[in-house]
């Protein structure tokens, strides 16, 4: 199938890229480079060996969007492009409206004008706020605490909203859980922009050197050692969860909710650790006040996907680790080196 993936020359983006043109698809891909490099898909070229056709493109130019459109007439859209640090959106809520609502509003307008009705989502679990329980249903309350937040579950709700106006809208909306990790081959991964805000590249930083030791953000939360547990997903099998949903959509219509999560939760030290055994010595730490907004626990029960579409993460937080550190120690400087 010919896909349009919006955002696809960022971290999640560029791994679903590869894992579609490995899956027989083609890829169209959109990007405005605000938070990414065209060395990443590059490299997803070389990987798979197959072109993607590239558009140095705002969602929100639209014209630009609407040539693409006439001229690509893509079968699908999957739509990563957004702005996504939590405090920044705290901080600049205009920019974040801006970019994510308008930006998809866009989208929507050309999906509908040139006849496009299959779209897949980049939902967060930062959409079941601070749930009452664990594992997380995809029928749990929803509810946000930040801007960044409330742009997810706002298109979420215009998603709804369309699949109720147009029937013909086949729609996926899928929850990640905290995507990490990188290919297998180094070549390609999350690449930050200044100090990372994420647990993972903060360590993996670390251990290169390039910063002295890891803030743990709170020991006094209710959870076995006290920091915080969340559900880590290998971006690999993030990315092959946005293929299912493609396919899943070919035989299943409307609108469908999928967590995309492994089941199981690790604590910040229980990360730590597991880096620790990958590179073989200990990483310097020191625990901080807790950072606001965070929970204790977050973790998925991600069956529905699993029954429903066949998908399930198949790799464990060791694989995790050894492939964020690969591809931190292979590319120092991320895509800039
Ligand atoms: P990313 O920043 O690496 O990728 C987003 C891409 O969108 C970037 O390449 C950026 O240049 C592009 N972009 C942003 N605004 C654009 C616009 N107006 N027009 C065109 N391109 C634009 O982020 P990611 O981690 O790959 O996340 C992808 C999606 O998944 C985002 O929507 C994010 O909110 C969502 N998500 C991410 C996480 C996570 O922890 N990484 C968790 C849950 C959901
Ligand atoms: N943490 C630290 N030190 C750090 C960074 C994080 O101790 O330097 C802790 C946090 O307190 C939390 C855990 O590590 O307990 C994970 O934090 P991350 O920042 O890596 O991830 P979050 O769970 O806060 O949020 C991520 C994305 C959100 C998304 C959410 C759910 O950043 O955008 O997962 O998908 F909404």
């Amino acid at each position: 199938m010919k896909i349009l993936v919006t955002g696809g020359a960022g971290y999640i983006g560029s791994h679903t890229c590869l894992d579609l043109l490995q899956n027989g698809h083609e890829t169209v891909v959109v990007d405005n480079l605000c938070n990414a490099s065209r060395e990443s898909l590059k490299r997803v070229e070389e990987l798979s060996g197959k072109s993607i056709r590239f558009y140095e493109a705002d969602l929100r130019d639209a014209a630009a969007l609407d040539q693409i459109f006439a001229k690509e007439r893509p079968e699908a859209v999957i739509h990563f492009a957004g702005l996504k640090s939590v405090p920044e959106s705290v901080a600049k809520p205009l920019l974040y409206y801006d970019n994510n609502i308008n930006g998809t509003l866009q989208l929507f307008q050309c999906m509908q004008k040139y006849g496009v009705y299959r779209f897949v989502f980049s939902s967060s679990a930062t959409v079941y706020g601070a749930p009452k329980t664990v594992p997380i249903q995809e029928d749990f309350p929803l509810s946000v605490t930040n801007p960044y937040g409330r742009t997810k579950l706002m298109i979420e709700d215009m998603l709804r909203d369309l699949a109720v106006a147009d029937p013909k809208f086949d729609i996926v909306l899928l929850r990640y859980f905290n995507p990490i990790g990188a290919d297998i081959s180094g070549r390609i991964g999350e690449d930050p922009n200044g100090i990372p805000n994420n647990l993972v590249p903060y360590i993996t930083q670390v251990i290169v050197g390039k910063r002295e030791y890891v803030r743990v953000y709170g020991n006094d939360y209710p959870t076995p050692d006290g920091t915080g547990v969340r559900d880590y997903i290998h971006v690999t099998d993030l990315a092959q969860g946005h293929t299912k949903a493609i396919e899943y959509m070919q035989q299943h219509h409307g609108l469908h909710v999928f967590n995309l999560g492994t089941g199981i939760g690790y604590s910040v030290l229980d990360v730590i650790h597991a880096f620790e055994q990958v590179i073989g010595r200990e990483i310097p730490y020191r625990t901080m006040e807790r950072r606001p907004g965070d929970i204790a626990t977050c973790y998925a029960d991600p069956s529905l996907a699993e029954k429903e579409m066949g998908w399930k993460a198949r790799f464990g937080i060791a694989e995790m680790c050894a492939d964020a550190y690969r591809w931190q120690s292979m590319n120092p400087d991320g895509y800039g080196a």
